[in-house]
């Protein structure tokens, strides 16, 4: 079944408007709304006293109108009594100041008077809807983040390190604590990685990031305990940020959930204005179905402008249909909007929702009406679908996190790096699954792993393991560089994957900002497309039984490898030096993809994106998407039915500008 709604704040608006919202919302085709999130001070309003009738009514009104609920619990803003009486809940800031009340998520996550109110809050609400039918998930706090550095934090960071490493004399040698004299005789020296420090030993401040994630787990799990407890059956999710957001471990956060939520703003995005080809919506969902390898829902989906202090860009006519299929596509089992209607008060006036601050419906309630009526009819073809993909992009949070506390170059970002090579899977529209670097990789043809800069032996025979069965790896620079404990390797570079690639790094050239060396491809290679330029980085590499798949073709390294291929078991390694443009790394992937025996579902020209989910069974829907300003064309062989018209599909598809096909074999 296919969840389709909106966020909505009932708490916002006189009572007597909320028969009319739940009305227009049941004529949108809607099933599912979600409530209560950031409603603490509503619900709680003195401390101890409790008032959920209004949430019971609109609960109840909701579900008359056949409007299921995923219940928030409302702790990422407390109410300020509860702050009043607890300054010290506040959360401390990398720089060492204390936040103070105006904003929400200020609390630290660790502190135990908030913990206390937390726990209280949410087996209150547990208990009072835990058996309510309408009620069929709880969403779990809002977008956790946020790290502090209060002495509590502190504390329990040492408690942290003592668990981790045993004894002082272990963590000191981990850490190299005698360079700069830093060697530790009490857990209670151990600092966390304030502003004030300066720049932090790279293993203390890997540490803390891991820490924090952690500390984000617990807390989450505090409450999912809670509501387990009392609930009968519901579903618990949280809603995370997409791959853009980079401070927690969303595979650690994503284990005890039932479903993962995400949060998707095209419009917004990290790494670009323009939602152009979709290809940053099409990562996060991927980031988000790999969290736990399953369906998984979107909780806001942009369907209005937004925006806080300034006004972002409106979706475009058909965005927010197109976005919803997409999500859709790519293995979203739920897709519900932010928000329902524009708050006209509050720091969020801009972050516009379906209806605009009047409550009228428009344009944009138009098209999540029409595309309320589609999913309607759909839903039933969809059912037991889901994506599959023979492509996984491995994501490492430790790699992550190691490049957070030291970039290496002004230029590179980890995330962009991924998101570099995942567009050239993308632009072939081959179905990636993005997870950990532990994940079991038997299932997939391809393995692509963006700078795998932090490496364990776990992982080093994971991968060995998954390249001897037969699988085809690409590595690129910068991996095997860092162990552990954030130290420098003392192996030849890729460290403990040089064994795998058949490679040694011998030296590394950060090139300055903006500039891009040529490379020119080698057998085997050669006649395969284009070439490109290395970017950010040269690594000029010596191979050690890998044969040169490409060589910069000027400056200091000309002549000298730029990346390799290595045959090792019944499969291959392919090492590259550096992140490469658009070019070269198109090029790179059309020549893995075809090594690995992977197929394109179908050839698409720019903007237009084609996923397919399928069933156990072998029936495939395929979605064809097009992102672009203008119509579309994309062939088609053999006989297909598009299944939002009912009609025969043409040979020659035409897609408006915006437009969605979904095509099953006829
Ligand atoms: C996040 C939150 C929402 C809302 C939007 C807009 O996505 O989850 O509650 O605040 O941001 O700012
Ligand atoms: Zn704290």
């Amino acid at each position: 079944m296919l969840y389709y709604g909106a966020d909505y704040y009932p708490e916002h608006w006189p009572e007597a408007r909320w028969p009319l919202d739940a009305r227009l919302m049941h004529e949108a085709g809607f099933n599912l709304v979600r409530l209560g999130e950031f409603a603490w001070s509503r619900l709680e309003p003195r401390p101890g006293r409790h008032d959920f009738s209004w949430l019971d009514r609109a609960i109840d009104l909701l579900a008359s109108h056949g409007l299921r609920v995923v219940l928030g619990t409302p702790t990422a803003s407390p109410p300020p009594w509860l702050m009043a009486r607890h300054p010290e809940a506040y959360l401390v800031r990398e720089d060492g100041l204390r936040a103070t009340y105006g904003h929400r998520r200020c609390y630290c996550p660790s502190s135990p008077a908030y913990r206390e109110h937390t726990h209280a809050i949410v087996g209150a609400l547990a208990r009072h809807y835990g058996a309510n039918s309408n009620v069929i998930a709880w969403q779990i706090d809002n977008e956790f983040g946020s790290r502090c550095y209060c002495d509590h934090c502190r504390q329990r960071f040492q408690e942290w390190l003592r668990a981790r490493y045993g004894t002082l004399d272990a963590l000191n040698q981990a850490w190299g604590t005698v360079f700069w004299s830093q060697v530790y005789s009490d857990w209670a020296e151990i600092p966390v990685p304030v502003a004030t420090g300066g720049v932090p030993n790279p293993a203390l401040a890997l540490d803390y990031r891991r820490f924090m994630s952690d500390l984000y787990v617990e807390y989450q799990a505090l409450q999912i305990e809670e509501i387990r407890r009392h609930s009968h059956g519901q579903m618990i999710t949280h809603n995370l940020m997409g791959f853009g957001y980079e401070d927690l471990n969303y595979y650690d956060l994503a284990r005890p959930l039932d479903v993962v939520s995400w949060d998707n703003y095209p419009r917004t995005q990290w790494a670009a204005a323009e939602p152009g080809d979709g290809v940053l919506a099409a990562l996060g969902h991927d980031a988000m179905r790999g969290l736990k390898r399953q369906g998984f829902w979107v909780i806001e989906e942009q369907s209005g402008p937004a925006g806080w202090q300034m006004l972002g860009q409106p979706p475009r006519p058909g965005e927010i249909r197109l976005w919803a299929y997409q999500a859709v596509a790519h293995g979203a089992d739920a897709v519900v909007y932010f928000r329902w209607r524009s708050c006209p008060f509050g720091t969020e006036q801009f972050w516009y929702g379906i209806l605009d601050h009047d409550g009228t419906p428009r344009r944009r309630y138009e098209e999540v009406k029409r595309t309320g009526g589609e999913f309607a009819r759909l839903s039933q073809a969809l059912t037991g679908t889901g994506v599959r993909a023979e492509v996984a992009l491995l994501h490492c949070y430790d790699s992550r996190f190691a490049f957070q506390v030291q970039p290496g170059h002004p230029e590179f970002r980890y995330a962009t790096h991924a998101l570099d090579l995942y567009r050239a899977l993308h632009r072939r529209n081959v179905a990636v699954d993005v997870v950990p670097p532990t994940a079991d990789l038997t299932a997939y043809r391809l393995v692509v792993a963006p700078a795998l800069h932090l490496v364990t032996d776990e992982v080093a025979a994971n991968l060995a393991r998954y390249v001897g069965a037969g699988g085809v790896l690409l590595l690129t620079a910068r991996s095997g560089v860092k162990a552990a404990n954030n130290a420098m390797v003392e192996l030849p570079l890729p460290g403990l994957l040089a064994g795998l690639a058949g490679v040694e790094v011998e030296e590394c050239d950060p090139l300055p900002a903006g500039v891009g060396r040529p490379v020119a491809w080698e057998p085997p290679m050669v006649g395969h497309a284009g070439t490109g330029q290395a970017t950010v980085w040269c690594e000029a590499l010596a191979p050690c039984g890998a044969e040169v798949v490409a060589r910069y073709a000027s400056g200091p390294y000309a002549g000298r490898p730029a990346a390799v291929r290595h045959r090792y078991g019944r499969g291959q390694a392919v090492y590259l030096g550096t992140c490469g443009d658009s070019a070269l790394l198109q090029a790179l992937a059309d020549w893995l993809l075809s090594q690995a025996g992977v197929r394109s579902p179908l050839v698409t020209p720019e903007g237009v994106e084609a996923t397919i989910r399928q069933a156990s069974d072998g029936r495939q829907l395929l979605f064809v998407l097009n992102h672009a300003d203008e119509p579309r064309e994309v062939a088609l062989d053999g006989a297909w039915r598009e299944l939002i018209s009912d009609q025969p599909a043409p040979s020659l598809l035409r897609l408006e500008a915006k437009g969605v096909a979904i095509l099953q074999k006829a």
